[in-house]
C-alpha cells in the first residue's frame, strides 16, 4: 500500500529516523529519564494519557503510517508534553538498530494489526522472535504490556509470554479482561464500546535472565521496510 504523505513539522517528530544512531534515542529528549516504547501508536491517544501521568519518564513512540504519526504529534503538541518523541519507523528495526540492549523501562503494544486470516497469521508482529527482541531491549524488571481485542491473538500471546523463561507474569493469569487504570487507546475504546472484551497481558523481564544470543531483525513481513514508503 502506498501512503499519501503529509509533511510533519512538529518539534516532537524525529523526521530522519534512519539518521539516528544506536544509543542516541535518550539525547532526543530534554531530560534524561527512564525510557519506554510504544509500538503502533495510531493517533496517539494512549501515549498522551500515559505520558501526562508520568512526567518523570520519556516515551519514544513509533508507527509506520505517516498520518498516524502526524495526528500523534498534533495531540502531543496540544497537550504540551515534552516527554514524548514520535518516529515513523518499523518497530523491529527500531528495536534492533536504534535502542540499546537493556535501555527500555517498558514496551507497550496495543491492538496490533490482527491479521485474522489463518494464512496471514505469520505477519503478526508479536511472536517468539519478537519477544526475544523485547527481552533484549528491556532492562531487568522492565515491563511488557500487550492488549488486543482479537481473541486468538490475545490467547496466543498470553500463552507465549507465560512459556517464555525470560518473562514473569505480573497478573494471576496469562491474559486478563481487567484493565485497571491502563489507558484506553482508540482501538480499545472502539471494541469496549461494542461490548467486546480486551485481552490484556502484563509481564516483566526477569532480573536474572540471560539471553543466549543477540536477536537479529526478522526478515519477515514489513521488517524489510525501514523508513521508505511501504509498497
Ligand atoms: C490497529 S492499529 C492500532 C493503533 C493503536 N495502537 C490503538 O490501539 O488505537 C495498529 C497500528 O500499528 C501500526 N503498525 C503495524 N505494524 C507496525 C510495525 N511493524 N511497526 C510500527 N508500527 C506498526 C499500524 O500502522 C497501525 O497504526
Amino acid at each position: 500500500m502506498t501512503q499519501t504523505m503529509k509533511l510533519i513539522t512538529s518539534p516532537v517528530f524525529i523526521p530522519e529516523a534512519l539518521a539516528v544512531k544506536e544509543g542516541q534515542i535518550a539525547s532526543l529528549f530534554p531530560h534524561q529519564q527512564p525510557l519506554s516504547l510504544e509500538i503502533g501508536c495510531g493517533v496517539g491517544d494512549f501515549i498522551v494519557q500515559l505520558a501526562k501521568r508520568h512526567p518523570q519518564r520519556n516515551f519514544i513512540v513509533t508507527d509506520i503510517f505517516n498520518q498516524g504519526c502526524l495526528r500523534t504529534c498534533t495531540r502531543v503538541d496540544e497537550a504540551g508534553l515534552t516527554n514524548i518523541r514520535v518516529m515513523r519507523c518499523e518497530a523491529r528495526f527500531l528495536m534492533t538498530h536504534l535502542i540499546r540492549a537493556g535501555e527500555l523501562d517498558a514496551i507497550y503494544v496495543n491492538c496490533p494489526d490482527p491479521w485474522p486470516k489463518k494464512r496471514h497469521r505469520k505477519r503478526r508482529l508479536v511472536n517468539h522472535e519478537f519477544l526475544q527482541l523485547a527481552l533484549h531491549t528491556l532492562k531487568p524488571g522492565g515491563e511488557f504490556h500487550f492488549s488486543t481485542d482479537f481473541v486468538d491473538y490475545g490467547v496466543s500471546v498470553g500463552e507465549l509470554l507465560d512459556a517464555e523463561p525470560g518473562f514473569a507474569n505480573l497478573q494471576s493469569t496469562p491474559y486478563s479482561h481487567e484493565l485497571g487504570d491502563y489507558p484506553i487507546s482508540k482501538y480499545m475504546r472502539r471494541f469496549l464500546d461494542r461490548g467486546q472484551p480486551i485481552y490484556y497481558s502484563r509481564f516483566e523481564r526477569r532480573a536474572d535472565y540471560q539471553l543466549k544470543t543477540t536477536p537479529e531483525i526478522q526478515r519477515g513481513f514489513r521488517s524489510r521496510w525501514v523508513g521508505r514508503d511501504p509498497k
